[in-house]
């Protein structure tokens, strides 16, 4: 097969030695690992439970990709959780928030959006999470079900799950320090977070589905996010299996 973006992306971006993408960091110009939506309306979410759950080794064992859900509303203190173990602060260190998946550099690149769809006390919607407070600001209020599943090549069961995570990336945070080698970091930031809320799911008897085929800028406009600066890379949908 022809070389193609893919190939020279691979290649460009390899460190070697002598030859690392960085160098100079300015401090003054470090990104916030935070967005805001300072007029959103906010929702305090249940504080996180670091006890209880399946077991870990049993969680691993069970995860399995889950396409089909029943249409019985996810409570609040499941939804706090399953978000807490996607991107929850769990500790501070020397001023550090640092959070349940690890993240290079603790750059923290990625933002976490739910459409929720079927959560007890919630009204359908987009949400933001705003990691700092552990809350959720209200972007969009209204029922997205179809346009999302449009939006994920016509996966229909994303309609059926009780909420559906969207994570973007901005990219600026990462670029800052590891230039074009960031478009590497973001991904697997982004699969730490989507494994976590798996087992997550599985601890709570929830099941979920990572989903990556999908519309960018269709999900992008759905966001509100402009596709270039910010961009989103993965779904996950989850539901009462
Ligand atoms: C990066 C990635 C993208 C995926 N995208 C989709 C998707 O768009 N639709 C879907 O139904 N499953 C998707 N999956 C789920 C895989 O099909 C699934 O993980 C795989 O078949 C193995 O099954 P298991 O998850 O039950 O172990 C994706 C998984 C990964 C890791």
């Amino acid at each position: 097969m022809k070389p193609g973006i893919g190939d020279r992306f691979q290649e460009e971006t390899k460190y070697g030695r002598g030859r690392l993408g960085g160098g100079y960091l300015d401090w003054r110009a470090r990104p916030e690992p935070v967005k805001r939506y300072p007029d959103a309306p906010r929702f305090k979410l249940d504080p996180p439970q670091r006890e209880g759950g399946l077991p870990l080794w049993e969680a691993v064992g069970r995860r399995r990709s889950v396409r089909e859900y029943r249409n019985i509303p996810m409570t609040k203190a499941e939804l706090s959780q399953l978000i807490w173990a996607g991107q929850g602060v769990t500790t501070k260190i020397s001023g550090y928030e640092l959070r349940a998946a690890p993240s290079a550099g603790a750059l923290y690149p990625v933002e976490t959006y739910l459409f929720i769809q079927n959560v007890d006390g919630l009204e359908k919607g987009i949400y933001h999470y705003s990691v700092k407070e552990h809350e959720l600001e209200l972007i969009r209020q209204a029922d997205f079900r179809p346009a999302l599943a449009e939006a994920a090549l016509d996966q229909e069961f994303l309609a059926e799950a009780a909420i559906v995570f969207a994570w973007t990336a901005v990219f600026g945070r990462s670029k800052w320090k590891y230039r074009e080698r960031a478009y590497r970091y973001v991904y697997l930031d982004a699969g730490h977070i989507a494994q976590n809320v798996a087992l997550a799911a599985v601890a709570l008897g929830l099941g979920s589905c990572q989903v990556a085929a999908l519309y960018d800028d269709e999900v992008n406009a759905l966001l509100g996010v402009d596709g270039e600066e910010e961009s989103v890379l993965y779904l996950t949908s989850v539901g009462r299996p």
